[in-house]
């Protein structure tokens, strides 16, 4: 006759058993319903920040020629003015790359856009956005080739302002060069609107009580490349759409950054680094676009969302006096296939499988259904598929194993962060205490989750290998575990 204590474990044990009805018996997953509606972008703020930022520039006076091209800096971020490297606003490990063109323009040829005033005349400099350096050219002629040539070595450069700069100490005296025909850099067009550098600084040393000369400038062209419109797209994503006159207006946003060029790496180097929506994960797709205020370049935005966006939603055309321009979307590639279990569509209300064509549940010797796909929407972090770890009748304690049909192709020696909502919610907190998946990463553990939680994101730094396996390991049930919404990103 068993003893008093061991009936009433026994009891307890039946209880909690015919309480909880197992996911293969559509049993209810006691996850509180995303009754979330995913951010779309706040184009208020953005117009608003636009007016704010000034990133119209020309070369000093005092500056030297052929300094470097600088990095592309950050004016603004989520409506906050700044003056900060990208590096700067971004967290993680982001690694610029920047030997990539920004755009294709070796194709193209210069044409002249603006003409001087007469040389008798004074004119003005641009003074406009993306000014990346500036030389000087032999003032023997108006060089206008010396200049091209040169832009055409930098790699940002698709304008230049060529301009005489009168009473410059510097040019006249300190320089090398002995020139005082300036070419000036740019990475946009520019127009004669913008000619609004007239000089009138003191250069001149002061001496005794004799009138200074103040600088001046005189015969301001301006001269552009036709292929501003190319962009090259960036390591670890794909061209979704553009360039448009749209700006995205689409659900998971996640903020905006304003930069000081029009630098399509730039703008993927804050995305990798923006952080993670704890709704929606990693930044998964940015909307690249350039605003033209009163019809001059003024800014260049990068909008970041966690959900990929198309053109379907580029409908924001500008606002008041801001227009939208050379608007592109870019989606990142995940290395890892169907991450939402959505290619899983046996039925169109409830159904699950061991395996289907993108992803393999493999049960511990022994056991049953340890590892499955599920099509059932209230078990899903969105969409209607999600991989359950832990026997699915609930008939065993032993853990499964899921992993993608196919090794993911990564390149060889970068780094990846794999990102994935995990869910230890279905029997409670006090069963779901003993939850437990790892994230596996060519068999080593990598991260994972453990005891109760309503789903949420987990992530795990991983270095590719070419071809590697991804595999996630744990469930015991009635511990079970919910994943969804994977993806395995380019750091
Ligand atoms: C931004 O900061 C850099 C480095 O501190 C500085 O050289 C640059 O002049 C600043 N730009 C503006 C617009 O303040
Ligand atoms: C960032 O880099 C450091 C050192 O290289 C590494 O230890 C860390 O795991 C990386 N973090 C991410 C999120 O990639
Ligand atoms: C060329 O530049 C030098 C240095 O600024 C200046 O002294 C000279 O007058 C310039 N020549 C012409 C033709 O403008
Ligand atoms: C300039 O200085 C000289 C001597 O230093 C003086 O004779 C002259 O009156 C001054 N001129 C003016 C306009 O102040
Ligand atoms: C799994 O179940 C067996 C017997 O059914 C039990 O002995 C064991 O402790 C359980 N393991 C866990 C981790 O719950």
């Amino acid at each position: 006759m068993p003893s008093p204590t061991r009936l009433l474990a026994l009891a307890a044990l039946l209880v909690s058993a015919t309480a909880i009805v197992p996911p293969s018996q559509k049993g209810a997953p006691n996850q509180t319903p995303d009754d979330f509606t995913p951010p779309t972008p706040d184009n208020d703020l953005i117009a608003q920040t636009a007016n704010q930022v000034d990133q119209k520039s020309a070369p000093p006076v005092d500056a030297p020629p052929n300094a470097d091209v600088p990095p592309t800096s950050v004016t603004a971020i989520d409506g906050t003015v700044t003056n900060s490297t990208i590096g700067g606003v971004s967290a993680g490990n982001s690694t610029r790359r920047r030997d990539v063109g920004r755009l294709g323009k070796r194709q193209s040829k210069f044409e002249k856009i603006f003409d001087g005033l007469p040389a008798d005349q004074h004119d003005a400099s641009i003074q406009g956005t993306a000014y990346l350096t500036y030389t000087v050219v032999n003032n023997a002629t108006y060089n206008i080739q010396a200049c091209l040539d040169w832009c055409a070595g930098i790699n940002e450069c698709v304008f230049v302002n060529v301009y005489y700069e009168f009473n410059n100490y510097l040019l006249d005296f300190v320089f090398g060069e002995k020139s005082n025909l300036k070419c000036a850099a740019y990475g946009d067009i520019h127009t004669a609107a913008e000619k609004l550098n007239f000089g009138g600084q003191q250069s001149y040393p002061q001496l005794g009580n004799e009138t200074v000369p103040l600088t001046y400038i005189t015969q301001s062209s301006g001269w552009g490349l036709s292929g501003i419109k190319e962009a090259v797209t960036p390591d670890g994503y794909d061209l979704v759409f553009g360039p448009t006159g749209g700006a995205n207006n689409a659900p998971g946003y996640m903020g905006f950054a304003f930069i000081d060029k029009y630098d399509v790496d730039a703008c993927a180097a804050l995305c990798n680094g923006r952080g993670v929506d704890p709704n929606g994960g990693g930044c998964a797709y940015f909307n690249i676009w350039r605003a033209v205020v009163d019809g001059i370049p003024t800014t260049y935005t990068c909008s970041m969302y966690y959900l990929v966006a198309d053109e379907s939603t580029a409908v924001n055309f500008g606002q008041g006096s801001l227009v939208v321009t050379l608007s592109r979307g870019y989606a990142r590639k995940s290395a890892l296939i169907d991450g939402g279990f959505e290619g899983y569509t046996d039925c169109d209300d409830f159904c699950f499988t061991t395996s289907y064509a993108n992803w393999i549940g493999t049960s511990s010797s022994g056991g049953s259904l340890d590892a499955s796909i599920f099509f059932y929407p209230p078990y899903a972090h969105t969409g209607h598929g999600s991989g359950l770890l832990g026997s699915a009748p609930g008939l065993n304690n032993q853990t499964g194993t899921l992993k993608p049909a196919q090794p993911l192709t990564t390149d060889a020696g970068a780094n990846y962060v794999v990102q994935c909502f995990m869910s230890s919610a279905f029997s409670g907190p006090k069963i779901e205490a003993a939850a437990k998946v790892d994230i596996m990463w060519n068999g080593v553990r990598v991260g994972g989750t453990s005891g109760f939680t309503e789903y949420a994101l987990m992530e795990a730094s991983v270095v590719g290998t070419g071809s590697d396996e991804l595999a996630f390991v744990g469930g015991a049930s009635p511990a079970w575990t919910f994943i969804d919404d994977c993806k395995v990103y380019k750091a």
